[in-house]
């Protein structure tokens, strides 16, 4: 995946042109395959319900759609919504998928899921990730499946303004949303190193962190 392009010079976009300028610029931008880790972690579960926190194209929203799950996908873009719709359409599971045009900055989920799931839920501009992540557990049904899959850092090519102190490892980020052990079965890692492409060809070895947390019913 390519998730390194970058705000032009000058005063900050908000989310919503930043991302829609980015969409806009290619036909189609990800893969149109699932997440790897998603795949992992799903393939042994009965379906349920799911939303999928920055949907983007909705290939992770499809695929669980495709395989039975009832799913909401959110995304701040509704140039990447309009592309998922689509193609749930083109897949034939459009009935199973409800797309959300909101900034999870100021929206959080009102109802409860049996997988919530922020796949790359990075970005170049504001993005309170934290505070995002806090309501995504929130979100999580008893029972149910907190999915937070992230870089382990940027790529070389990338111009992301890196936190301080650089990206949360998975066990940061279970620190940091406060997971109890009475109330969440956590599971930290990090997945084998996958060779990525940047813009121009060039590759490189990259390491995504994996938050899986079941909330005990
Ligand atoms: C790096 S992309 C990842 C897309 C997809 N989850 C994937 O793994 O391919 C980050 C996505 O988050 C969305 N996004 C960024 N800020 C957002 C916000 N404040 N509210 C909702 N979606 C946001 C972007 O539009 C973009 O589709």
């Amino acid at each position: 995946m390519n998730h390194h392009e970058h705000p032009a010079p000058g005063p900050t976009p908000r989310p919503s042109e930043f991302w829609d300028g980015f969409y806009r610029e290619r036909e189609q931008v990800w893969s149109g395959k699932p997440n790897a880790a998603l795949v992992r972690e799903i393939s042994m579960l009965a379906p349920g319900t799911a939303i999928d926190l920055g949907c983007g194209e909705g290939a992770d929203a499809i695929w669980l759609a495709s395989r039975g799950w009832r799913v909401t996908g959110v995304d701040v873009s509704a140039v990447a919504l309009g592309r998922a719709a689509a193609q749930a359409a083109r897949a034939g599971v459009a009935e199973r998928v409800t797309w959300l045009h909101r900034d999870l900055a100021a929206w959080e989920p009102d109802q409860q899921y049996s997988l919530v799931a922020a796949l790359f839920l990075h970005s170049p501009v504001e993005l309170p990730r934290e505070h995002i992540l806090l309501a995504a557990t929130r979100a999580v049904a008893p029972g149910g499946l907190l999915l937070v899959v992230g870089h382990g850092a940027f790529p070389p090519w990338s111009r992301h303004p890196a936190p301080e102190g650089g990206l949360p490892s998975a066990q940061e980020l279970a620190a940091s949303l406060g997971l109890r052990p009475a109330e969440w079965a956590v599971e930290t890692g990090n997945t084998e190193g996958r060779v990525a492409t940047g813009p121009e060809g060039q590759t490189a070895v990259m390491t995504d962190t994996v938050l899986r947390a079941r909330r005990r019913a």
